[in-house]
């Protein structure tokens, strides 16, 4: 088959496979998963806005729409913005997309070309890093330490490298780690990034689970020059089946965006915007979220407790105050993949870590979710990983 030279870039994920190899085995407890709770999803009052949506706006619901978006869920973002993040947003500001997994798309195509270089926290969202792969393009990893990322290096490698476009960061709760950025490394990241010609992705599916700790502002909150995209997404505090998610940027990025949407898929689901915005108007997302809050607190603990009791003193972890994942490493001589085998013949799951580093990392490391699995998965699961750490660690 002639498919094109962009497929050639195209690789299946390493964290596919590892769920292949789990999938592959009966009964495991896994902290594999990278999910929300399907128990938090507001079923009952889903079906009730539903219902009544589709009596009452059925033919608009079932028609074609804009590709920006529906208007009543453009206001719903505009108001979220404002009131939740603090960013001075309109409606010019807005477009839908479908997860925010097609706004990186639509930045990797709107912004990089063959060259080019993007710069990622080490370790970062897979599904970030490969929706920039098929453009030929490189990446730097930087690392990050509790405060966030680490600024002296990020500017030494801008002023090394002019061929830096993007930068790719998830400053809340980060996917794979569970980091998030204290304000004044914020801070420190906008003044480094607005010395360069590059254009910043704050990638936020997080940032509404803080379940401890103090609201830290965006960096989109803090862009004085149209330089950051912002990412937000309904996926983690409502439903991710939904797929609703948004762009927040420079009115300029929304247009172009607009544009490659239109050839991409013209619009949104329609259908699920109505039903969104019927679910806002009669029911509270924020008592919503609130819940998932609590959960998701109540969950993280228990596994800190169990780690903090079952595990060898020569493992640490990060303690996230918000989102779904906890980061392990290990001693440096344990590759957590060999050991995978070992935790799966023992019944228990988990992710390596090393896939997460866009040019290949440190084969230590472990990403733990707690948020499908119930509390008495993690009491059992947490004490059977121990004692497989036990053997090597
Ligand atoms: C950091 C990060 N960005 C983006 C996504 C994709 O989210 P969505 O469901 O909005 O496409 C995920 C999904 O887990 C994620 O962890």
């Amino acid at each position: 088959m002639r498919f094109s030279k962009r497929m050639d870039m195209i690789k299946p994920s390493a964290i596919r496979s590892v769920q292949k190899r789990i999938a592959a085995t009966e009964n495991v407890i896994s902290f594999a998963a990278g999910l929300p709770d399907p128990a938090l999803f507001p079923l009952d009052d889903l079906e009730k806005a539903t219902s009544k949506m589709i009596r009452e706006k059925g033919e608009l619901a079932f028609q074609y729409g804009l590709t920006k978006g529906y208007d009543p869920m453009i206001d719903k973002l505009v108001e979220r913005m404002r009131n939740k993040e603090k960013i001075d947003a309109s409606a010019a500001n807005i477009i839908l997309t479908t997860g925010s997994q097609q706004g990186l798309a639509l930045c990797a195509m709107m912004f990089l070309d063959e060259g080019d270089v993007v710069v990622a926290e080490n370790p970062s969202y897979l599904g970030g890093i490969n929706a920039c792969r098929p453009y030929g393009v490189s990446f730097i990893g930087v690392d990050t330490d509790d405060e966030g990322m680490d600024t002296k290096e990020l500017d030494k490698v801008l002023a090394e490298n002019p061929s830096v476009k993007m930068l790719y960061v998830i400053p809340n709760f980060q996917n794979p780690t569970g980091k998030a950025w204290s304000l004044q490394r914020r801070k420190d990241f906008m003044e480094v990034i607005n010395k360069y010609d590059v254009i910043v992705v704050e990638d936020n599916p997080y940032g509404e689970i803080r379940f401890k700790g103090d609201f830290v502002p965006s960096l989109k909150s803090m862009d004085t020059q149209g330089k950051v995209v912002y990412l937000g997404s309904f996926s983690k505090i409502l439903a991710p089946g939904l797929r609703i998610a948004w762009i927040c940027a420079d009115p300029e990025v929304v247009k172009e965006a607009e544009l490659i949407k239109e050839g991409w898929d013209l619009q949104c689901n329609q259908f699920v915007q109505v039903q969104a915005v019927q679910y806002m108007e009669d029911f509270d997302l924020e008592a919503h979220i609130a819940e998932i809050q609590q959960l998701y607190m109540k969950k993280c603990d228990l596994m800190l407790e169990m780690m903090d009791k079952e595990f060898p003193e020569s493992v640490t972890y990060t303690r996230p105050e918000g989102g779904m994942f906890i980061w392990v490493v290990l001693p440096e001589n344990v590759d957590a993949d060999v050991l995978l085998d070992t935790a799966l013949e023992h019944g228990v799951a988990y992710i390596p870590g090393e896939p997460f580093f866009a040019n290949g990392g440190p084969k230590n490391t472990i990403r733990m979710n707690f948020t499908t699995v119930s509390e008495d998965q993690i009491k059992k699961g947490i004490k059977i990983l121990g004692d497989v750490l036990k053997t090597v660690c």
